[in-house]
């Protein structure tokens, strides 16, 4: 069996941190989404690993990855025009030869891990395998109606009007019969060949599909809040206290991973959170669900539920509260004029 690993897309959504980094690169708890992601493939032991990548994000998925010896993966790089989930699979084709796979998408994280689906396709003979969770707002997915036994009764990509809410989630396991389904579809609305169309296709050729509810929580990091959620959850799972970086007159409580050369000096953390390498903290409150990348410097200021990634500085903020920042930014008050200065990058956000 091998593994495809989908790490391509525009990352529109996510603009503008997608403009000099790839979606999947996005960092939760200080470490790349599609890290997690190649976490769980190692832990099947799948070792032949193919990493789609699109064109202008491709060369950070590569220097992240690299060979993927770091997860004693075999990794071939495979680059795709984003023209939808089922097109990568066709793109991959010579890359999966013959062999059973398992899809993952790069943005994607669920708490469960991979092995389950694993045993399960191979143990009852599947062609497909989707796994489903429930969702509030399913004409964003794609969506399965099941029978009373759990059947699949039919797959339809985004339904305007849905006929469930079980969300089709970014984990799939196929044998080589679904190239031919893919032969079969044509492109959907947004121009995109679906991998929806594809496993329905497969239904309807009479292939074995099934489906399996998740049985943990599955973050789809496509947006600004799902990153933060995304965050917190793998803070509040993962993260133990854990010490190495310099703390002076500060109180450090529960659950906080300080980093090496970390300095925290006059301040308040409060867990779950972590602190990365060589970031100085001074006269702050780092609240729970905070994420402090490598080398970021806070003064005079109070943080809670935010992503801060590496090399940003903040100063003399009163309070930033559910916040994405980007590498490098800069975010600081000055006392003497309430106006706001801003400079911004294209597609960012504000609220003041
Ligand atoms: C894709 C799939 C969709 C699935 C979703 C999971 O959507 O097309 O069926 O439910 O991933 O994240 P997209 O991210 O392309 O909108």
């Amino acid at each position: 069996m091998k593994a495809l690993v989908l790490s391509g897309g525009k990352g529109t959504r996510l603009r503008p941190l997608t403009f000099t980094c790839a979606k999947q690169l996005i960092p939760v708890a200080n470490k790349p989404i599609l890290g997690y992601v190649l976490d769980q493939v190692k832990a099947t032991n799948i070792k032949k690993v193919g990493i789609i990548t699109a064109p202008e994000t491709g060369q950070f998925v590569k220097d992240y990855v690299s060979d993927g010896s770091a997860w004693s993966l075999n990794v071939t790089y495979i680059p795709q025009e984003p023209l939808g989930l089922a097109h990568a699979v066709k793109t991959a084709r010579r890359f999966l030869g013959q062999d059973s796979f398992v899809m993952c998408l790069g943005d994607n994280v669920t708490g469960q891990g991979l092995n389950s689906f694993v045993k399960k396709f191979k143990a009852e003979g599947l062609d497909a395998l989707i796994i489903l969770k429930e969702v509030e707002n399913p004409s964003s997915f794609g969506i399965a109606q099941l029978d009373e036994q759990g059947n699949i009764v039919r797959l339809v990509e985004k339904p305007k009007i849905p006929m469930g809410n079980l969300a089709i989630i970014g984990t799939y396991l196929f044998s080589n019969k679904v190239h031919q389904a893919i032969e079969r579809i044509k492109p959907s609305w947004r121009g995109e060949l679906e991998i929806t169309d594809a496993i329905q296709e497969m239904i309807n050729m009479g292939f074995k599909v099934k489906a399996e509810i998740l049985n943990s929580w599955w973050l789809d990091t496509g947006k600004k809040d799902d990153i933060l959620s995304a965050n917190a959850k793998i803070l509040d799972e993962f993260i133990q206290r854990d010490i190495k970086g310099t703390v002076t007159n500060s109180t450090i409580d529960g659950r906080v991973k300080v980093d090496l050369d970390a300095k925290i000096v006059n301040s308040t953390v409060r867990g779950p959170c972590i602190i990365g390498k060589n970031v100085l903290i001074e006269n702050s409150f780092i609240g729970p669900y905070t994420s402090v990348g490598d080398g970021s410097k806070i003064f005079n200021s109070n943080l809670e539920y935010c992503v801060i990634q590496e090399d940003v500085v903040i100063k003399d903020v009163e309070r930033i509260e559910d916040s994405l920042i980007g590498k490098n930014a800069k975010v600081t008050r000055n006392p003497r004029s309430r106006t706001i200065k801003l400079h911004m990058g294209d597609f960012s956000e504000v609220e003041v």
